[in-house]
């Protein structure tokens, strides 16, 4: 799929059949998630790829519908960066657009992951020194939703406001 194909067909998918993902496909997600801008390019991130059912039934208490992802994808910031929310954004957009590309569905989890950030770190073995900045369940979809979007003109200015 193009990448503005993809960007157009992005939307947060909640519902999956629960077939399983194969590594490669997860690989080229993150890799994704990998390869966005940062500032200062200091890619503070690192990624958890979690695929075992047993882990996948703990972190779903953020979310019951993750409950059929084929993977979670727990984004790992280093804070010490200056810009690590912004980097860490553009990480994990680039892993929605990535995922969509590869006709997966996926949700930026990030409301419902932060209430339980340090019961998940423990979870996952994160070091006290990093932040868990979202989960991001990936599943084939079992439906794709067409949330509206604001139109173009209502949002574009040209030369000023
Ligand atoms: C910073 C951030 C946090 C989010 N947290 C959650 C969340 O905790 N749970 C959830 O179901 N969706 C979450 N979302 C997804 C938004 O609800 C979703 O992007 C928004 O409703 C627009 O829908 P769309 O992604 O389909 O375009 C989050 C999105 C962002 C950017």
């Amino acid at each position: 799929m193009e990448a503005l194909e993809a960007i157009r067909k992005r939307r947060s998918v909640r519902s999956y059949t629960g077939a399983p993902i194969p590594k490669e496909d997860l690989e080229t997600i993150v890799d994704a998630g990998r390869l966005a801008a940062s500032g200062s390019n200091k890619q503070p991130w690192e990624f958890i790829v979690v695929t075992e059912r047993g882990m996948i039934n703990q972190l779903k208490v953020a979310s019951p519908w993750m409950d059929k992802a084929g993977a979670i994808i727990a984004v790992v910031m280093d804070p010490v960066s200056r810009w690590w929310l912004e980097d860490g954004a553009a990480a994990v957009e680039n892993m929605l657009i990535a995922a969509t590309a590869l006709g997966y569905g996926s949700c930026w989890l990030e409301g419902y992951t932060l209430p339980r950030e340090e019961e998940f770190k423990a979870l996952l073995g994160i070091p006290k020194a990093k932040r868990l900045l979202t989960l991001v369940p990936i599943g084939v979809p079992a439906e794709w939703p067409t949330k509206a979007k604001k139109p173009l003109a209502e949002v574009l200015h040209w030369e000023k406001y």
